[in-house]
């Protein structure tokens, strides 16, 4: 699959096991997605690029390696997106956190658009686009062409679960945006949700249902 990583790391893929069973309560379920998140976020930033700058040790000068652009952005898609924040926040404490409001239509199952706030030089950052489902992707799609609109050229997807066809509508609507899962699972039911997933990812962290 042409720009997807799924992360092989053996503690994603235990802790997701876990959030994907129906017991697992809200508890539970926010700690493991915030645990999960921390160690995506590690990863994925792996590619940063490093500038070596001078310093002055207690007892030399020298140059050492700083991130080079600190111009990062986490843009959660309420409201599951949020249960991703704290988790890239213990890594990259310094990012600015913008919100994208979409919730899925239950009849249509398109995204509906309710808030969307960014920082003010959103284009000149680059993008985490935090949401742990990728289902008929609408959601994640629509909120890359709104955040294009608002001028970003530098946009990552980070997902924990994904369909197949959220991944493909990503691709064609977005093939230049990399997306990062935890799982690409098997298919999506008739009333749009990942099989086998973890049912509805907001309603399980915040427990609404
Ligand atoms: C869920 C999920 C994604 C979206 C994925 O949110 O968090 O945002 O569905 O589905 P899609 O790929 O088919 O667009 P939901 O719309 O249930 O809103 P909520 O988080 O506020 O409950
Ligand atoms: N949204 C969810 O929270 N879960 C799904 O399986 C699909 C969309």
């Amino acid at each position: 699959m042409e720009n997807v990583v799924v992360f092989d790391h053996p503690l994603i893929a235990h802790k997701l096991t876990i959030m994907r069973q129906k017991d697992t309560g809200s508890k539970d379920f926010r700690q493991l997605l915030t645990e999960i998140s921390t160690l995506m976020a590690y990863e994925i930033t792996r590619d940063l690029p490093l500038d070596y700058v001078d310093i002055e040790t207690p007892v030399a000068k020298t140059k050492k390696p700083m991130i080079a652009s600190k111009k990062l952005v986490l843009a959660p898609i309420l409201r599951a997106g949020l249960g991703m924040v704290d988790g890239f926040l213990t890594v990259i404490p310094v990012a600015k956190v913008g919100h994208i409001g979409l919730y899925r239509d239950p009849k249509t199952h398109l995204p509906v658009e309710y808030y969307f706030k960014m920082p003010a030089d959103v284009a000149d950052r680059k993008v985490y686009l935090l949401d742990p489902m990728l289902a008929t992707g609408g959601s994640a799609s629509a909120a890359c062409t709104f955040l294009k609109q608002r001028g970003c050229k530098d946009i990552v997807s980070v997902n924990l679960v994904a369909a197949p066809e959220g991944i493909a509508v990503m691709q064609h609507d977005h093939p230049d945006v990399k997306i990062y899962v935890a799982a690409v699972d098997e298919y999506l039911n008739e009333n749009k949700y990942i099989i086998p997933g973890l049912g509805d990812a907001g309603d399980r962290l915040f427990g609404t249902k």
